[in-house]
C-alpha cells in the first residue's frame, strides 16, 4: 500500500505529460489534482516538445509527488461537450494548453454550465483551440499527397510530406488507414511518422523533407486533373488561399499549375465563354461507370470527400433516357451504398410512377457523392454541402453523364441544378421548361423530395402537385423524344 500524499499548503506540482498530444494522462492527472483540491495556479504542466504552462516550469520548487485525491472527494464533473472539445484543444501546440483545460476543469466542478458562457475568456480560448486543430485535421486529410517509392524489395510503398501545424498526426492516423487500407504508405512529418503496411500500423520519428520522395510520373495526372477543373470564371484568389493555403502547395503536385492558370484566367475565361469549352478533354477521366465507382471512393479533394464516410455512386442502365440528380447520399444511402434508398428516395419513388416515369430505366445519381453530416449525439445530421464542393464533385457528374449519355437529366432541388448547370439558378424561374444542356440533351430542374417534407400541410399540397407537374413534363419530352 502507497502512503497517502497530502496537498501541503502553498505547495505547487507539476505534471510532466510523456507526449505533446497525451489527452488519457492529462484527464487522469487533472481528476486526480481536482479531488485533492489542488487550486490552477498550483499546477505547471509540461510536454517532451517544451509545452510548459507555467511561469515555473518544472523547477526544483515543485512537490516530487502529486498529491492523492481526498478520501471523501465527490466524482468530478466534466460534460461530454467539455471532454469532446478538450480532446480536440490538447492537439493544440498552444504551451497554455493543458493549464487552460485544468482552470476549465477546476472552475466547471463549481460552475457545470461553465461551458454555455460564450462570453468566458476561457471558453472563448477552448473553443478556439478546438477550432483550429478541426481546421488542421481537415487541412491533412484533403493536401496530403503520396508519391511513389520502389522499396529495395522491389515492392511499391507511397510516401508523403506533410507540415501540420498541430500535433495532429495520430488524430488522424485511422482516417488514412481506412482510406488507404490496401496500400502501403508513410506519412513524415516533422513531428513524426506513421508507417501502415497493410495490416500493421508504426510510429516512427521526425522526418524532414529530404526524407520524402520529390515527385513521380503520376502527378501529371493531378496536374491535368487539376487543370481541367480550374474554373477562370469563378476565381476567387482569397478564398483559395483560405482553403489551400501557401505552405501547402509545395507538397500538391497541382500547385505548381496555380500562379499560370492564375495568371492567364482572364484569358481562359473569355475564350471558355466564346468556344464552349469542354474542361474534360483530354484530362484523363475514367471510362467505365465502374471506374467512376472505384476512383469516388478514394477522392479526398474537397473536405466532404475527406469525412471518412463511404462515397455513393450512381446507379442505374448504361445507357438511359433519363439521369436523376439527387443533391447527396443521406445516412441511409451512406450506410447501404445506393442513391436514393432512404427516406427521401421512398418520397421520390411515391411520385415517379404516377408521373410516368421508371425509376429502373433511369440513372439516378447524386450532385455530390459523400455525405455531408454533422454528429449530433449518435445521429448524423445532413448539412448542406457548399457551391465549392458541389463544383469539386462536378467533375464526377459530368464524367458520368458523358458515359451514360442521357438525353434528358432532372435536377432535384438547388444543388443538384448548381451541379448540373454549373451556376446557381432561381428554382422558382426556371423549372418547367426544358434547359438546353448542349449535345442534344435537356435539362430539367425541380425541388428536392424532401423539401416537401419540410412544409406545412396546406403548403405541402400545393407543393406536391407542382412537383409531380415537373415530373410529368419531364416524362411527356422523353416520350416525345426517347
Ligand atoms: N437525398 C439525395 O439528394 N440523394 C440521395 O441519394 C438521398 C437523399
Amino acid at each position: 500500500m502507497t502512503a497517502m500524499q497530502h496537498v501541503r499548503p502553498g505547495a505547487w506540482y507539476h505534471v510532466a505529460l510523456p507526449e505533446a498530444d497525451d489527452f488519457g494522462t492529462w484527464r487522469d492527472q487533472a481528476r486526480r489534482l481536482v479531488q485533492a483540491e489542488v487550486p490552477p495556479d498550483r499546477v505547471t504542466w509540461s510536454t517532451p516538445d517544451g509545452g510548459d504552462g507555467s511561469l515555473f516550469g518544472a523547477g526544483p520548487g515543485a512537490e516530487k509527488r502529486l498529491p492523492s485525491p481526498r478520501p471523501e472527494a465527490p466524482q468530478v464533473r466534466a460534460s461530454r461537450a467539455f471532454l469532446a472539445l478538450a480532446g480536440k484543444a490538447v492537439l493544440h501546440s498552444d504551451p497554455e494548453r493543458f493549464a487552460l483545460l485544468y482552470r476549465l476543469l477546476w472552475r466547471l466542478q463549481t460552475r457545470p454550465q461553465l461551458l454555455d458562457d460564450a462570453a468566458d475568456a476561457d471558453v472563448l480560448k477552448l473553443e478556439g483551440l478546438a477550432r483550429v486543430v478541426r481546421r488542421d485535421i481537415h487541412k491533412m486529410r484533403a493536401f496530403v499527397r503520396f508519391r511513389s517509392v520502389i522499396e529495395p524489395d522491389g515492392s511499391e510503398r507511397f510516401v508523403a510530406w506533410f507540415e501540420p501545424s498541430h500535433h495532429i498526426l495520430r488524430a488522424n492516423a485511422r482516417f488514412f488507414v481506412d482510406r488507404f487500407a490496401s496500400m502501403r504508405w508513410s506519412i513524415l512529418t516533422p513531428r513524426g511518422s506513421l508507417h501502415w503496411d497493410g495490416e500493421v500500423l508504426s510510429e516512427g520519428p521526425p522526418a524532414q523533407r529530404s526524407d520524402a520522395p520529390d515527385g513521380d510520373p503520376a502527378e501529371d495526372l493531378w496536374r491535368r486533373y487539376y487543370a481541367s477543373t480550374f474554373n477562370p470564371a469563378r476565381l476567387k484568389i482569397g478564398a483559395m488561399l483560405k482553403e489551400m493555403p501557401r505552405k501547402y502547395w509545395k507538397n500538391m503536385p497541382e500547385a505548381a499549375l496555380i500562379p499560370a492558370l492564375v495568371a492567364g484566367a482572364q484569358a481562359r475565361e473569355a475564350a471558355m465563354v466564346s468556344a464552349g469549352e469542354n474542361r474534360f478533354e483530354g484530362s484523363g477521366r475514367p471510362d467505365s461507370l465502374a471506374e467512376v465507382a472505384m476512383q469516388i471512393g478514394t477522392c479526398t479533394r474537397c473536405a466532404i470527400g475527406c469525412n471518412g464516410t463511404r462515397a455513393v455512386a450512381g446507379e442505374g442502365p448504361e445507357r438511359p433516357a433519363l439521369m436523376i440528380v439527387g443533391e447527396q447520399p443521406g445516412d441511409t444511402e451512406e450506410t447501404e451504398g445506393r442513391p436514393f434508398v432512404g427516406p427521401a428516395g421512398q418520397l421520390l419513388d411515391r411520385y415517379l410512377g404516377p408521373a410516368g416515369i421508371d425509376r429502373g430505366a433511369a440513372y439516378v445519381t447524386n450532385a455530390v457523392k459523400h455525405f455531408k453530416f454533422e454528429q449530433s449525439g449518435k445521429r448524423r445530421l445532413h448539412k448542406t454541402p457548399t457551391a465549392g464542393e458541389i463544383d469539386i464533385c462536378r467533375w464526377w457528374l459530368e464524367a458520368e453523364t458523358a458515359l451514360v449519355k442521357p438525353r434528358h437529366v432532372l435536377a432535384l432541388g438547388a444543388s443538384a441544378a448548381r451541379a448540373l448547370l454549373g451556376r446557381s439558378p432561381s428554382i422558382a424561374r426556371e423549372r418547367g421548361k426544358p434547359i438546353d444542356l448542349g449535345q442534344s440533351r435537356q435539362g430539367w430542374i425541380t425541388v428536392h423530395p424532401s423539401y416537401l417534407l419540410r412544409l406545412s400541410d396546406g403548403a405541402r399540397e400545393l407543393e406536391a402537385e407542382r412537383f409531380a407537374a415537373d415530373l410529368a413534363l419531364v416524362a411527356d419530352a422523353m416520350r416525345q423524344s426517347p
